[in-house]
């Protein structure tokens, strides 16, 4: 039984798998494609919603060195994944590596992690798209009721000069701040999260379309985010007070995590959401018309442009307000606000960007969780519809609509925070485990091409795994739980299902 579990996929099986032409997906990614998508799965909600948060509860202007550790951290999993994705260049990214290190099992467990990582960002992603939707549609007095723009079951309440907004502790806080009695507010329940649905629908459809045309609206969207942010960081050095970064690193309050250097820690914690994406260029290996070359290109391309993009307008940010006010769902509108009237021109253009860049978001997750699908399907883990490809378009069009369909009523039902926490445990369990897979490669198989190696291996993969299970250890309690309830469903399927079917197996079984 043990030998079953643990049985690997052999490299020249891999390599076998990666070049055959009758896998039916079309190669017609290039490395600006790759590192475009790679921009387009990682600026989004994490930029353009949390980071005010985390400067205002935790971290001040200090947010800037938050930013600073997390994406070192990323780094180091980003080099790990670059030396995987050069060396097996299948489209099923951290599951495939450990199905050739360390085992079916293992496989099949960060496998089914990974639905946490794509299809869960995908619900969660598009839950903050929906926010500004509904703010840019008010703008220009079309309004979404409120009981379709929230999360089932969540109580929404109409706060004067505000709108409709879920009711959280937060809001609660702010409201005895303001003397205002929550009763005497006019609620109503919500039903569902309409515009969140909505757009996932559209998405699901373009990706079931095409590569092509998916990787086309994605270059769109990443244009158009990019450089509203770029504007953002031009005109916003201009505005900067710097009495607004003084306490650079405000003193802690005498609570872990709330400023000071702990606050830092836990702000680096949060805004993790921020990189998150950047290993979904890895699913899509099977589209990369070169994949040893461009798969590190695309990867760690598209890693450094973010990270220096996000350093940037943290410190424009802390600078033009003080980190105070940034508690808010739309921090760089408050940024845009500080700059006075003369750049009120700027609001619309940074929803916009804010649309866009979520827009892309989703498109790049909802496309890597069908290729993972795809590669578990192939493997015999999932059943084969998952590995269908339509004749047409050359898309596994069934496990992307599963996926659109799964990720459309999560978004409708769950709550964002819940989301965004099972989001990063789960990414940050398959970050851990590509870093520890490398090294027993490294190990077990030293002589194979590898057309990139990560440096100074043991020590950035430990590094790596390390500050994942670091960071993964200041998560609540709960989500800890929702992560064991999820793998105990996962474990279930593989022990009824996936074990049986096994590929590998069967062949295993047939040599004997
Ligand atoms: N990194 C992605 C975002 O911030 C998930 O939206």
């Amino acid at each position: 039984m043990a030998k079953r579990l643990f049985i690997t996929k052999s490299m020249s099986k891999l390599m076998e798998e990666s070049t055959d032409k009758g896998h039916g997906l079309k190669r017609t990614l290039t490395a600006t494609n790759l590192t475009t998508l790679g921009i387009g799965a990682i600026i989004g909600a994490g930029i353009f919603v949390l980071t005010g948060q985390a400067a205002a509860q935790y971290a001040g202007p200090a947010i800037v060195l938050s930013f600073v550790i997390s994406g070192i951290a990323c780094a180091f999993a980003g080099l790990c994944y670059a030396e995987f994705a050069s060396m097996i260049p299948i489209a099923g990214s951290a599951y495939t590596y450990s199905y050739a290190t360390m085992g079916e099992f293992l496989a099949w467990i960060i496998g089914w992690d990974l639905i946490l990582e794509y299809l869960f960002a995908a619900s969660t992603v598009s839950v903050g798209w929906g926010g500004y939707m509904v703010s840019f549609l008010k703008d220009f007095g079309i309004y979404i009721p409120a009981y379709l723009s929230a999360a089932a079951g969540s109580i929404m309440v109409e706060i004067p000069n505000m709108g409709w907004k879920p009711i959280t502790d937060n809001l609660l806080k702010e409201l005895s701040s303001l003397n205002i009695n929550v009763d005497t507010l006019p609620h109503v329940t919500a039903l569902m999260n309409l515009p969140a649905m909505i757009i996932i629908a559209i998405l699901t459809t373009l990706l079931v379309i095409g590569i092509r045309e998916s990787a086309n609206f994605n270059n769109l969207m990443v244009i158009i985010k990019v450089s509203v942010i770029v504007l953002f960081i031009a005109i916003g050095f201009a505005f900067i007070k710097s009495g607004n970064w003084h306490p650079f690193i405000p003193e802690n309050t005498g609570e872990w995590g709330h400023f000071g250097w702990s606050g830092i820690l836990r702000g680096a914690g949060v805004i993790f959401f921020a990189y998150i994406g950047f290993d979904a260029v890895s699913t899509a290996a099977q589209e990369a018309k070169n994949p040893q070359k461009h798969m590190p290109i695309g990867i760690l391309g598209s890693l450094s442009i973010s990270t220096v993009l996000y350093i940037l307008v943290a410190i424009v940010l802390t600078g033009i307000v003080s980190y105070t006010k940034l508690d808010v769902a739309d921090p760089v509108a408050v940024g845009v606000n500080a700059m006075g009237d003369g750049m009120f021109w700027l609001r619309p253009i940074i929803k916009i960007a804010a649309i866009a860049g979520l827009s892309s978001v989703i498109l790049v997750m909802l496309m890597g969780q069908p290729r993972i699908f795809y590669s578990m399907s192939k493997d015999g883990l999932l059943p084969p519809v998952f590995s269908k490809v339509h004749k047409r378009f050359k898309t596994p069009y069934v496990s992307t609509i599963v996926t659109g369909f799964t990720a459309m009523i999560i978004a409708g039902v769950l709550p964002i925070g819940i989301l965004g926490e099972l989001v990063s445990i789960g990414t940050l369990l398959a970050f851990a485990i590509v870093c520890i897979s490398i090294i027993i490669l490294r190990r077990k198989r030293p002589e194979l091409h590898r057309p990139f190696r990560t440096p100074l291996v043991p020590l950035i993969p430990i590094l790596g795994a390390l500050i994942c299970f670091a960071q993964m250890a200041s998560l609540p309690l709960d989500t800890w739980l929702r992560l064991i309830i999820w793998m105990a469903l996962g474990l279930i399927i593989y022990f009824t299902y996936g074990i049986r079917k096994s590929k590998l197996n069967k062949e295993l079984n047939e040599n004997k």
